[in-house]
């Protein structure tokens, strides 16, 4: 965990942040079949991060294209921010959502 999480980051965008951990968690858990699972979570100035990534078996992109993932989706979307899903480098799933930072208003590429 990087930047100022407890002093920047408000009660609202830590709700979804966590909901969205707490779905990525169980992702990996019932569908990759990973052994390990990285997070990170990164408050900079404009933006604030949560990256999850599994070495599993990988999420197959017609999967990505046809399911919404529409809990995090949402929870990004809210706040004017994006989520994707992506193949890890050798193997695995990299989840990253990431939301403009509370009061910030350009909103993130
Ligand atoms: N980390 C992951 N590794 C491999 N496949 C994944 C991963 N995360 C999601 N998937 C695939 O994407 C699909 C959609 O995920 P999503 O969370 O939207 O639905 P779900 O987990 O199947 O159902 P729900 O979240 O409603 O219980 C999953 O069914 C699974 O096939
Ligand atoms: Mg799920």
């Amino acid at each position: 965990m990087t930047g100022l999480l407890d002093t920047d980051v408000t009660a609202e965008h830590a709700d979804h942040l966590l909901g969205v951990l707490r779905e990525a968690l169980s992702n990996a858990a019932r569908h990759a079949h990973a052994s390990r699972v990285e997070i990170a979570v990164e408050a900079g100035d404009q933006e604030l991060r949560l990256s999850v990534a599994d070495n599993g078996r990988g999420i197959d992109p017609a999967v990505v294209r046809r399911s919404d993932l529409a809990n995090m989706r949402s929870r990004a979307e809210e706040l004017g921010g994006t989520l994707t899903l992506s193949r890890g480098e050798p193997l695995g799933t990299i989840l990253e959502w990431r939301v403009p930072m509370p009061g910030c208003t350009d909103s993130v590429d």
